[in-house]
């Protein structure tokens, strides 16, 4: 069937894994990558798609209502997929306003536009908001899960701003009845993904033989999932997700930091023809992370028992995947990592 989807923040990290998806699975749908092409948004990321007669991108920030509204109403989505937002949490701490305005603000303008246009008929027509683990807050290493009711308890400034959008969204649903999803989702890795998160960043610091960077003891715990596992998740639930509802995702996949970081050095020890344990001495301690949450762990049974998702991929298997994309696209990383990240990173170390 046609159909137009919205797709905001598909020139990010797993924004571009899900527009690719979509425009090469979908042919009769017409896609529109809505992005403000901030620091973390990159249209290099969609050049294999960027010509397809079924892509659209168009520059546009969520926090300017007119514009979105504008946006709307030429391109009368009958989807819209949110992904766009500020993402990283210790940009949150530094700066927690640019997160409510993108993370909160962004979201309502989205939500509203929607509502808008769709009152008359909201029949065939979807909002899924693509969140966060972080909103439930952190577990002791105790060996429970996040389940789909357990209670939000976000602590950064970046959960505190996903948490308050998924509230919004569930409001948006029982108030004016806008057909909505939301997905929780535990830590992405893989391809595109900006080195300021903890794997990117420590795959670039060992290949240039530079300090890798471990908040506090590096004993807090995250579950690991691959990018492209986390699409096709998003595929099926904005396909057959139930109206209103809410499905966790995540790898089954805990790892603490030291152990990750551990695993990544003797991989890149191979890969660069290091003797092994080489990578492992650029290891530094650096000061904790304010509020720094100790465990995540996603269950993802519903997920998987309604719609039949899993996780596809080994997590020694992604990872293996994942430094193969960094070694062969070290120009990407480089033009990313300079100009203004460069700044960013230097602030972020010199205070550590
Ligand atoms: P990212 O930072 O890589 O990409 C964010 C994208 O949003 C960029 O392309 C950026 O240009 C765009 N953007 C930011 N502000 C905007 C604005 N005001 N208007 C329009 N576009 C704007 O983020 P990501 O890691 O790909 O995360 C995508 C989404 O998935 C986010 O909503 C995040 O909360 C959620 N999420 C991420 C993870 C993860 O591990 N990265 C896990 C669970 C959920
Ligand atoms: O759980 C889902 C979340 O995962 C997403 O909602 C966020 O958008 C995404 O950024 C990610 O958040 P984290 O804070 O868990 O990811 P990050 O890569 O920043 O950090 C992973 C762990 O590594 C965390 O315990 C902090 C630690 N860390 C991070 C960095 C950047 C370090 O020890 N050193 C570092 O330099």
């Amino acid at each position: 069937m046609k159909k137009t989807i919205i797709i905001t923040g598909g020139a990010g990290f797993i924004g571009s894994h899900v527009v690719r998806l979509f425009v090469n699975k979908y042919p009769e749908y017409q896609i529109v990558n809505l992005d403000a092409l901030t620091y973390a948004g990159n249209l290099e990321n969609l050049t294999d798609v960027a010509k397809s007669p079924n892509y659209t991108f168009v520059k546009a920030d969520i926090t300017d209502y007119e514009t979105i509204s504008a946006i709307f109403a030429q391109y009368k989505p009958d989807g819209v997929i949110h992904l766009a937002a500020e993402s990283h949490v210790d940009r949150s701490i530094t700066d927690p306003f640019a997160f409510i305005r993108t993370n909160v603000m962004g979201t309502c303008n989205l939500l509203h536009a929607a509502k808008e246009l769709w009152k008359e008929q909201m029949e065939g027509k979807r909002f899924y908001h693509v969140s966060t683990d972080e909103v439930y807050g952190a577990l002791e290493n105790d060996g429970t899960f996040f389940v789909e009711t357990t209670k939000y308890d976000p602590h950064s400034p970046y959960s505190a701003s996903k948490a308050s959008s998924d509230h919004f969204v569930r409001a948006y649903h029982d108030t004016y009845g806008l057909p909505v999803v939301i997905s929780n989702c535990s830590n992405n890795y893989g391809s595109h993904h900006f080195p300021e998160k903890l794997i990117p960043l420590a795959i670039n610091n060992i290949k240039h033989k530079r300090p890798i960077p471990i908040y506090g003891k590096g004993e807090n715990i995250r579950d690991w999932l691959f990018v492209e596992d986390h699409a096709r998740a998003i595929d099926v639930i904005f396909h057959s997700g139930k109206n209103g509802d809410t499905y966790n995702i995540g790898g089954n996949n805990e790892w603490t930091n030291n152990d990750l970081i551990h695993l990544l050095c003797s991989i890149m020890d191979r890969k660069l023809g290091r003797t092994d344990g080489e990578s492992a001495k650029l290891i530094t301690y650096v000061t904790d992370r304010a509020g720094h949450d100790l465990r995540y762990a996603i269950d993802s049974s519903k997920l998987q028992r309604e719609l039949g998702w899993k996780p596809s991929l080994q997590f020694e298997e992604g990872l293996e995947k994942t430094v193969d994309w960094y070694l062969a696209n070290e120009a990407w990383v480089d033009r990313i990592t300079s100009g203004e990240y460069q700044q960013y990173y230097e602030q972020q170390y010199s205070n550590r």
